[in-house]
């Protein structure tokens, strides 16, 4: 079956973050990351089908979800893992932030920057100490610096926390480098989050996206790895998560972060999960297949502006020579919401998202163009 993912879908009415930030102006918006594109009916058919039923009450997780999850694990890497591992809950930042939890109170951080910005919150919500070391840029692909993360170190270093593939940069780490960061991570005594959310969002067809609690098992028992189906899915408003953490001594402190603050995912939430990680069907590549023309056309008109995208809907642009005072205004006033580089800990950048149909795509590029040449 052939699904259009050019086709305009008028998202007003659905009180959509995306486009909230801008009504009642003709700002384009290519910032917070959904995509533009209709869920498949493979998940809205459970979705209305439960709808058909009149209570909504408070929902256990289905073990049927599970089982579609450890499934998922085997189809796509091979990775059996048992239930008692997953830890299901309303999203990957939760998840993040609990497994910061776990730590010391004097614990610190090492986290490799520019990152997703809840990444930056964790020392306001956890109260430990963070540490932004910068990834390095050789030749448009941003890399983990070993180096830099060596000297960041302290005793007080406890745990690292990385995105794998990569939100803001779409770096998808190779398994080297990811055997590397495992050494780092064994030889230091630490912990390691991965964020694993953008997983089947890999554009470039040379690379794999590696779960390194898989690809380099010998730090399984130190990793907290979280997965999510609602970023490829487009369901990011149906939240739901996976922890997966194989020591039983750290998975039981992660469990106790959660008290009362962290509630459950809601009946629907399950449900749409459930229905992605059983899909084996062509969206998937079809939706890759789009994606990958939209990165050919961001990079047309950026240039070397944009860093390597190897996964990922997000293009990461450089434009520290504009020298802009106002990075958002800059772009507001040609008409492009775009997300600043600041808050992901790099100023000089702006994120563009191009999970939009092609039509959408291109007027923000015409404008994107504009932009770029009026600094
Ligand atoms: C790397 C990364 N992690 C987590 C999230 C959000 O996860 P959740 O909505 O499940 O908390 C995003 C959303 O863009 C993301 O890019």
């Amino acid at each position: 079956m052939a699904y259009d993912f050019d086709r305009v879908i008028d998202r007003s009415g659905t009180d959509a973050t995306k486009l909230q930030k801008y009504a009642g102006t003709d700002i384009l918006p290519f910032w917070i990351a959904d995509m533009d594109f209709a869920v498949p009916d493979f998940i809205l058919d459970p979705l209305h089908e439960r709808l058909e039923h009149p209570i909504m009450g408070y929902t256990k997780k289905p073990v049927s979800l599970t089982l579609a999850l450890q499934n998922w694990l085997v189809h796509h890497y091979g990775w059996q893992v048992p239930e008692d591992w997953i830890v299901w809950l309303p999203g990957v930042v939760p998840g993040l932030n609990m497994a910061v939890n776990t730590l010391a109170a004097d614990a610190q951080l090492l986290v490799p920057t520019p990152i997703y910005y809840p990444f930056l919150d964790l020392q306001e919500n956890s109260g430990r100490r963070q540490i932004a070391v910068p990834l390095t840029l050789d030749n448009g692909l941003w890399s983990m610096d070993f180096a830099a993360m060596n000297d960041a170190l302290s005793p007080q270093t406890k745990m690292v926390c990385i995105a794998n593939p990569q939100n803001p940069t779409g770096r998808c780490y190779s398994l080297g480098e990811l055997q590397a960061l495992a050494g780092f991570i064994e030889e230091q005594d630490l912990l390691l989050v991965s964020d694993e959310i953008h997983c089947q969002l890999i554009l470039d067809e040379d690379k794999q996206h590696l779960p390194i609690a898989h690809a380099v098992p010998e730090i399984a028992h130190r990793t907290v790895s979280l997965f999510a189906a609602t970023k490829t899915y487009n369901i990011p408003g149906l939240g739901c998560a996976a922890a997966i953490v194989p020591d039983a001594a750290l998975r039981q402190r992660f469990v106790a972060t959660r008290g009362d603050l962290v509630p459950g995912p809601g009946p629907l939430n399950y449900i749409a999960s459930e229905a992605a990680f059983n899909d084996r069907s062509d969206w998937v590549p079809q939706l890759l297949t789009t994606l990958r023309r939209n990165h050919d056309l961001v990079r047309a008109v950026a240039g070397e502006r944009m860093t390597t995208v190897q996964a990922t809907y997000l293009a990461w642009l450089n434009i520290e020579d504009l020298q802009l005072n106002d990075v958002d205004g800059h772009f507001e006033s040609h008409g492009l919401g775009l997300s600043n580089g600041a808050p992901f800990g790099h100023e000089g950048y702006v994120r563009f998202n191009f999970a939009s149909p092609r039509s959408v795509l291109e007027e923000g590029l015409r404008r994107l163009s504009e932009s770029l040449r009026a600094g």
